[in-house]
């Protein structure tokens, strides 16, 4: 592999644990204000020194992360389409890689519909996008199983979804958590990250999913809501921190978790009075 592209990916896995903490926040591009999303900056700034790359569009980039600060950016350049609109599968690529260099990104992140209506136009994209990338040492992380083709979440489908992206030259794969999860993580010959999905009851579960994929094989996540959707989002990344790169357990985790609640409770209290 081309120095360029091994290191910028040794940006987002770090090489001492062979994982990362990828913070997702471009929930905005077809979702538009995602609840505790609604000011970005807000957000995100407590969380980027907990982080080890952010996931975001140029937008909320530009607009809302401070240019000093040295975080790694992995850059969604597709989009097109809206959560009212007709097809979420009809995406093309959206940022040009001159933009991307401009921004001095880490890697560039597109979505895959396998199976949906826009099938082949996204996959054709992946391909170009891996093209444009591979000619700037640039990695692309294939996003898989976006929307309604969610709804398929077993090993199948996702394995499916997943060989096909790397298939298509992507270098890191984000998909879903499912039964069987070694069988996707196994039948994809690039690293595999997952995503959180919508936030679930408590922050526990999201403790034991993270825990269950790296299990299963999974180099880190790519989480979102289930860390800025909790009530404690600086305690939750710190959390799944402690399980991506410290080995944690569930148990030694979420025991982090509580711990460091209390203090973010009485920062919260101690700002706001
Ligand atoms: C949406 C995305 C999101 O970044 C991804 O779903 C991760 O966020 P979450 O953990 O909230 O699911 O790519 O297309």
């Amino acid at each position: 592999m081309d120095w360029g592209m091994k290191n910028r990916l040794a940006r987002i896995i770090k090489p001492d644990t062979g994982r990362g903490v990828m913070l997702a926040v471009d929930h905005g591009y077809f979702l538009g204000p995602t609840e505790r999303l609604e000011v970005p900056r807000k957000t995100i700034h407590p969380l980027l020194p907990y982080a080890d790359s952010l996931m975001l569009t140029r937008g909320v980039l530009r607009t809302s992360v401070d240019a000093n600060f040295p975080i790694p950016i992995v850059l969604r350049v597709s989009g097109g389409s809206s959560i009212i609109g007709k097809d979420l599968s009809n995406e093309k690529i959206t940022t040009s890689i001159k933009e991307a260099i401009r921004l001095n990104v880490t890697a560039l992140a597109l979505s895959v519909f396998v199976g949906a209506q826009y099938e082949h136009e996204s996959l054709v994209s992946l391909a170009k996008l891996v093209d444009e990338g591979e000619e700037y040492g640039i990695p692309v992380l294939a996003v898989t199983a976006v929307g309604k083709e969610l709804e398929k979440r077993d090993a199948r489908y996702l394995s499916l979804a997943c060989r096909i992206a790397a298939e298509f030259g992507a270098h890191l794969v984000k998909t879903y958590f499912c039964e069987n999860f070694e069988k996707v993580v196994n039948s994809c010959p690039v690293p595999v990250i997952i995503a959180g999905g919508p936030k679930l009851a408590n922050e526990i579960d999201a403790l034991q999913l993270t825990y269950d994929a790296l299990q299963a094989g999974a180099v880190g996540v790519d989480m979102g809501r289930n860390i800025w959707q909790s009530d404690y989002p600086v305690s939750m990344i710190k959390s799944v921190r402690a399980i991506v790169h410290e080995n944690a357990s569930v148990k030694e985790a979420h025991e982090l978790f509580n711990k460091l609640k209390n203090t973010e409770k009485s920062t919260k209290t101690a700002t706001s009075v």
